[in-house]
Order: C-alpha cells, then structure tokens, then sequence
C-alpha cells in the first residue's frame, strides 16, 4: 500500500475516482480533479477532516493540470469520456477527451515531475470495436511510449466492468427492477467486479506495475442475461440486437498482445517490445471462468 504520497486522481468524482480517494485519503494526500462544480462540492461534505483537496479543471487543460500536479508525486488519470454509444456518436469529443486528454495529462505530468502516474483503461481497449475502445487503446499506447523518453514512470492498468459503477445499467436496472427491460443479445458475456476492487486494482498497479507496463486484471466473467435474471426474477427477456461498437464476447487480453503478454498469479503484463517465446493464450469471456449464481448475486447485491 502506498504511503505518504501526495496523489492527483483526475475523474476525482467519477465512481472510480471516488472510491480511491476513499481507499487513499486515510495514508496519502488526495487531489481530486474534475470539471463539475457540484459534484466536487458534493464530495467536499463527505471528506471532510480528510487530506483532501479540490480542484476543478479539465485534464484537457495542461496549464490548470499543471497547477494541480504542484507537490504530487502520483497522478491517476481515471477521467474519460465512456459512454459507448455517445462516444460513437461523437468521435470527436471522446477523441478530445479520452485521446488529447490522456497527451494532456502526461505533458503536465512530465512537466511536474511526477514519480509514477498511471493510466486506467478498459477491456474495450482489447481488441478495440468500438469508438470508446480505440481512444482508451491509444491511451495505453500514449502511456507506453511516454515512459521511454520520461523520468515519470508511465504505466496503464486495464480491467473490465465495475458492477456498481454510476450509469451503468446495471445500476439503473437495480434501481428499477419492474421496468422494461431489453437486452442487446442472449449471449453477451462481460467481466465484472466492484467499484472497490477496481480501486484496489489501480493501486496494486502503482506498486506492481513498471515503466511501459500495461497490468490487465485477471476477472470472471458472468452473462447479461443472467445478471437480468437475478434482478428482474424474469425469465423472457426481450431482444433489440447489439448496438454499433457493442461485442458479444469482450477480451481481456486480445491475440496481437500475446507476443508481448507475460502471465502472472493475478495478472496479465504486456511488456512493450519484450517479446515472450511461450505467450499464454488469449483471456476472453469465452475462456474465462464464470460466476456461480450465488457469487453474482453477491456481487450484485453486496452486504
Ligand atoms: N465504469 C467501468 O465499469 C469501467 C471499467 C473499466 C475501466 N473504466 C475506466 O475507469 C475510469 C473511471 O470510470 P468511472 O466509471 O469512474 O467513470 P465516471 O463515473 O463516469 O467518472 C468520470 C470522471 O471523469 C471526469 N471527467 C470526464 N471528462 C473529464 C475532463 N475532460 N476533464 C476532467 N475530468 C473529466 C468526470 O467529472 P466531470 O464530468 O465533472 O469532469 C468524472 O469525475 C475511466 O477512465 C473508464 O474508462 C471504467
């Protein structure tokens, strides 16, 4: 566990952001950076008498960044623009966010001599279909290269789907069981766990991961339609096909990263450039080890 740091988290806010400042604030100085006035002054009454602070800005803003980034030694780029269908129905704007917001924040992060700053990224990046799954694969990239010509150790930490996350559907389902629900395909498969393991994960990744690294989780997988069953108690579900950019099985690991993909306990790394002659085989939801009922609806409705 990291001690002692002063640590800029941007998407501060975010479900993500939230839970890390949580989990960090008790040992390490926060800087929570966001764009939206209210839900910083939101999240100021809940951490009072903590050592944390707020700052408003927009990572694609690399001056306010950098004011921000003054004493840290960490920075978490969690913000981004992740919405699949808005990203694809405008590119330009998850491209401005998620892409020259990511340069953005490693600019100001090299500027400010960071230590170590990481990179979060999805199961979306692998393998990328979609318009939100290719900015977050150019962000690992971004991240990767910046560490070959940076003291700042850059490094991207990728995982799947936080059950509970703000605006997730499932979220929105739970909130309303009886509504009408429909579902995109039988058959999609997703890797899921909670806000609080995807905070843990970020900060295994500060510890764990090298310069370059790209650190992929290893997560079960559970289908959506099952998770639907659990909520709703309802067995027919109505089908409305896949929406454009939407896979029906998602990898974690996808095939052109095997070269360079190194197996461990817990953990993918990718390793830029070191190529591994006995390359594990592909993570995916098709290989993947699936929740039983009861941990799913553990996960679904935790304690
Ligand atoms: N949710 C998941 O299941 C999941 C899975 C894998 C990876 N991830 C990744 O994890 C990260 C956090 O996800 P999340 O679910 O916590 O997202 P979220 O709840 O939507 O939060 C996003 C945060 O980013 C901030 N933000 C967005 N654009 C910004 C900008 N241009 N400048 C500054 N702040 C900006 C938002 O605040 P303002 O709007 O106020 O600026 C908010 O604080 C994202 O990078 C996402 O791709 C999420």
């Amino acid at each position: 566990m990291i001690k002692g740091s002063r640590i800029l988290i941007t998407g501060g806010t975010g479900s993500l952001g939230y839970e890390l400042t949580r989990q960090l604030c008790e040992h390490n100085e926060v800087v929570v950076y966001s764009r939206n006035e209210e839900r910083q002054y939101e999240m100021q009454q809940q951490f009072k008498n903590k050592a944390v602070e707020f700052r408003i800005g927009d990572v694609k803003d690399r001056y306010t960044l950098e004011m921000a980034f003054t004493g840290c030694d960490i920075g978490i780029h969690a913000a981004a623009m992740k919405d699949l269908i808005m990203c694809e129905e405008q590119p330009t704007q998850c491209y401005l966010n998620n892409v020259e917001g990511s340069r953005s924040f490693i600019k100001a992060a090299r500027n400010s001599s960071i230590k170590k700053a990481v990179g979060v990224s999805t199961d979306k990046a692998a393998n990328p279909s979609s318009v939100y799954g290719a900015s977050k694969y150019i962000m690992e990239k971004l991240f990767a290269e910046a560490d070959q010509y940076s003291k700042t150790v850059f490094c991207s930490v990728r995982f799947g789907n936080m059950i509970d996350s703000r605006g997730s559907l499932i979220t929105i389902w739970k909130e309303n069981p009886d509504q009408e629900i429909k579902l995109t395909h039988k058959e999609v498969c997703r890797f899921f766990f909670s806000v609080y393991d995807g905070a843990q994960t970020v900060i295994q990744a500060l510890e764990l991961a090298n310069g370059g690294d790209l650190l992929i989780k290893k997560m079960k997988k559970a289908k959506i339609l099952d998770i639907l069953k659990i909520i709703t108690k309802r067995e027919n579900i109505k089908v409305m096909g896949l929406f454009p950019g939407e896979k029906i099985y998602e990898d974690l690991v996808s095939e052109n990263e095997l070269s360079c993909c190194f197996e461990e306990d817990d953990y993918y790394r990718i390793r830029q450039g070191q190529i591994n002659p006995n390359p594990p085989a592909m993570f995916n939801t098709r290989n993947a080890e699936a929740f039983t009922e009861d941990e799913l609806t553990k996960l679904i409705y935790p304690e």
